[in-house]
This record gives structure tokens, C-alpha cells and sequence, in this order.
């Protein structure tokens, strides 16, 4: 077992984050990097290469967060960095056509086997903002069926019930309690949204029965990666888009998180699955700032300029000709002598998932280990299982999590203490840095224990 890194102060962390607050809402630029979920306040980080990251006082940590997933490749990847240093120096974007752009798009056509097409917006929040408005025009409906505790990026619509709630505020499954998850949205817009549990095609039905025939559209995350990490029951998300094609919905696929992750192409590769739209973000970028919507020509080229009833879908920064430079050259790593790398990140990932199921069982602690592979989530509770949003907001534990969590920062792992997001594999991670996690965790499991 390797020695576990003891953190010495956060001093500096402490006091930029002090003088942070000063000029930024509570010292960050996104709640779930802040005192929301960090205690007394965020590591301040200045430096990562590989899966390590260092902040401002020197310390080292091994990164489990990984920018919540978009670096596939780790910090500073020799390749991009090469990338980024060489296209920098003609120019970083034109907001004109470019070789680079269909590059990337080539290359992403190549991997993702329902992509036809491909349009690139800049984030995971605008690629659904724009599927849900192609798939509204494509059908001539309004309504959209999103899932409890899915989230699909900060666009009003979807702003519904991604947050957890106490157990006996849920309201039945058929016909939940509808939870905005912000203030300054017009409640008018919730009226296109219907709600149902995720993993429970019984319920779904009896929904869509109801709901079917007003539908534009289908959301969901294949894996559900923003209630921990929650995987689909056998054959469900199958069902799900056959549904959806009975009602004359269309079925997206949001791998915002899971694409390019689970395999090449992936959750639609993985498990299977002919979406009609699928949305894309996180690690296609390697670290940069991406989204795309891919799908079959008949629905994308209703952006085309001037085709009856055109999608309009503007951005001065898509296509950013640095960005597709840098999607080009992870996908070409990712791909290479055929997906090898998807072996390695599943073997460093199930070994970090076993080790840590091994130390909760030696020191008898209530918990399980959920996911495979590239990611999975720990939760602390006396069930065998988390199935779907309400499991998550009965049965886990999540202010222990908080406190594992922060123990494990005092040890050199680097994770955010908030249960609903999950842990991630890159290709730089190591058996080394697993193992340093399984050490930590073990000596935090016997404070706690
Ligand atoms: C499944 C899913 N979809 C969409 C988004 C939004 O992506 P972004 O944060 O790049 O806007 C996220 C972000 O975490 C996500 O997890």
C-alpha cells in the first residue's frame, strides 16, 4: 500500500478564495464549485498535468473530477498542448469556414454511428437548448418528456426536478411534484414539461398514455450521472425510444456525459441504441469548450438557411477553429490502434470500483460502489441498490459523502463533495493513483467506521 499524502494548509486556497468573493457571486463562476459543497471553502487549484492537480499551497492530489469529465485526456496532454501552441499561433478563430472544422466533424461522423451530421455549439447546455427546438420543429409539437433528477444543462425548460427533495415531498410516480430548480423562470414554460421517474417502464407508460400523442420528444441521460451514477435496468432505454416512436416522438440521447466515454461512440455504441438525436459535450473537448448535436440529415438540415420552416441556430463561437483543432486530435488519441485506450480506462476504473467495494466491506461500512468502467459513485446507505431519484433522495446519505469526501481532499484526492455528481476515469489515470485512493479511503473508512 503507498503511503497517503497528508495536505498541509489551504492558507493560500483560504485567502484567494476570500479575495474571490469580493468580485465573483460567492468567489466562483458555477454554484457547484463553491461553498455549496466545499467546506470551509474551494481548493483554489493552479496546476494539473496528467491526473494530478496542485493548488495554491503546494499541495498534490491525485484528480478524480476531471473538470466534471470534459478532460478525457487528463491535464495538459503532450498531443493537445502540441495542438493548442501550433494553432494559437495562426489565429485562434475566424467565425469563418474552416479546414479544421470538418476535421473534427469527419472524425466525430467516424465514432458516433447514428451521426449523419453534426452541428457544434460550445457547451453540453446549448447542444440540448438546440435538440429540443430541432426536435420540436421536426414534429410540429411543443410538449417534452424529461426524467426526474436528470439534468440537461441550465435552459429553462429543463430546469425541473434536477435537484434532490425529501422523500415525502415527491408526490406520486405517475404524477410528481414539480420542482423548479430556479427562481426567474416563467412557470408557463413548465407547462410543456411532463415528468416521470426514470428506470420504470410501467409508470412511462401510463404517462405516455396520457401524454404520448402531445410529445415532441424523449430526453435522457443513457446513464444517469447527475444523481451519482445510476445505470439503466436491462433493455430499458431500448424501450424508451420504442415508446417514444409509437407516440411519433422523437428520442434524444443527452451523452453530454457518457459520450466518447463508454466506448468511441458512446452510450448509442454501448448499449445499442439508434437515437434520433444525440447531444454531445465534456470530453469531446478534452477540456475545451464544446457541445454538439448529431443525428440523421433529415432533422439536422432543418437548419439549413432559407428550408421551409428553418431551426435557427446562430453562435459566434462555434465551429471555434482552436476547439476543432483540439477535437481532432482527441479523437484521433481516442481512436487509435483500435479504441485500445477504452480497455485501459475500464481495467483502471473496475479496479478502483473493486478496491473501493473491498475497503467499505473490511471496515463494515454501509455503502456501494455504482457504475463500471469510466465512472461510478459511491453512495453511503444500507440498500443494495440506487435505481432512480427517488432511491437517491430516500436512501443516501449524502451529508456522510460530503464528510468522506473532505477527508479524502486532506489525503491528496481531489473530488467534489457533492453526491449527485460522479467519479472519473481519464486516460491518464494510473494503478498507481488508484491505489493512493484505495489507501485514503481506507484510512478515512476507519475514522468513520
Ligand atoms: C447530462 C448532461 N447534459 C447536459 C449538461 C450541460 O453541459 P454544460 O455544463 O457543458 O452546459 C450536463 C452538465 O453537466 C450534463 O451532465
Amino acid at each position: 500500500m503507498p503511503t497517503v499524502i497528508s495536505t498541509r494548509s489551504r492558507e493560500r486556497s483560504n485567502e484567494w478564495y476570500q479575495r474571490a468573493q469580493q468580485s465573483l457571486v460567492e468567489g466562483v463562476n458555477s454554484p457547484s464549485r463553491g461553498a455549496a459543497v466545499y467546506s470551509p471553502g474551494p481548493v483554489v487549484l493552479e496546476r494539473g498535468r496528467g491526473s494530478h492537480v496542485w493548488d495554491l499551497d503546494g499541495n498534490e492530489y491525485v484528480d478524480f473530477m476531471m473538470s466534471f469529465g470534459a478532460l478525457i485526456q487528463g491535464h495538459a496532454h503532450p498531443k493537445i498542448v502540441e495542438v493548442v501552441t501550433q494553432t494559437m499561433a495562426d489565429g485562434s478563430h475566424f467565425a469563418a469556414a474552416t479546414p479544421a472544422e470538418s476535421e473534427a466533424a469527419e472524425r466525430f461522423r467516424r465514432m458516433v454511428p447514428t451521426a449523419e451530421a453534426v452541428r457544434f455549439a460550445n457547451s453540453g447546455s446549448e447542444a440540448t437548448m438546440l435538440a429540443l427546438r430541432l426536435a420540436r420543429a421536426h414534429t410540429g409539437r411543443t410538449k417534452f418528456l424529461k426524467f426526474e433528477g436528470h439534468y440537461h444543462g441550465w435552459y429553462d425548460p429543463y430546469c425541473l426536478n434536477g435537484h434532490s427533495h425529501p422523500a415525502d415531498q415527491l408526490g406520486p410516480r405517475e404524477n410528481p411534484t414539480r420542482f423548479p430548480d430556479s427562481a426567474g423562470i416563467p412557470p408557463a414554460v413548465f407547462d410543456d414539461v411532463v415528468l416521470a421517474p426514470w428506470n420504470d417502464l410501467e409508470t412511462l407508460e401510463t404517462i405516455l398514455r396520457r401524454h404520448g400523442r402531445e410529445l415532441a420528444a424523449i430526453i435522457t441521460e443513457p446513464i444517469m450521472a447527475n444523481m451519482g451514477c445510476i445505470l439503466p435496468r436491462e433493455g430499458y432505454l431500448q424501450k424508451v425510444c420504442d415508446f417514444a416512436h409509437r407516440y411519433g416522438a422523437l428520442f434524444i440521447l443527452d451523452e453530454v456525459v457518457t459520450g466518447f466515454r463508454y466506448a468511441p461512440g458512446g452510450c448509442q455504441q454501448y448499449y445499442g441504441l439508434e437515437a434520433d438525436l444525440s447531444t454531445f459535450g465534456k470530453a469531446l473537448g478534452a477540456g475545451f469548450p464544446v457541445g454538439a448535436v448529431a443525428g440523421p440529415r433529415a432533422i439536422l438540415d432543418r437548419m439549413r438557411w432559407g428550408s421551409d420552416g428553418m431551426v435557427l441556430h446562430y453562435g459566434t463561437f462555434n465551429g471555434h477553429r482552436l476547439t476543432m483543432r483540439v477535437i481532432a486530435a482527441n479523437l484521433d488519441l481516442l481512436a487509435a490502434n483500435d479504441s485500445a485506450i477504452y480497455q485501459q480506462i475500464y481495467a483502471v476504473g473496475d479496479s478502483a470500483i473493486a478496491g473501493l467495494r473491498e475497503v467499505f466491506r473490511q471496515r463494515n461500512i454501509d455503502a456501494i460502489v455504482q457504475g463500471f468502467g469510466p465512472m461510478f459513485q459511491i453512495y453511503f446507505t444500507g440498500h443494495d441498490a440506487i435505481q432512480d431519484y427517488r432511491d437517491y433522495c430516500r436512501y443516501v446519505d449524502t451529508a456522510k459523502y460530503s464528510r468522506f469526501i473532505h477527508a479524502l481532499l486532506d489525503r491528496g484526492i481531489y473530488m467534489t463533495p457533492s453526491n449527485g455528481l460522479h467519479w472519473i476515469i481519464s486516460t491518464a489515470h494510473t494503478r498507481r493513483d488508484v491505489e493512493a485512493l484505495i489507501a485514503a479511503a481506507d484510512e478515512v473508512c476507519a475514522e468513520l467506521a
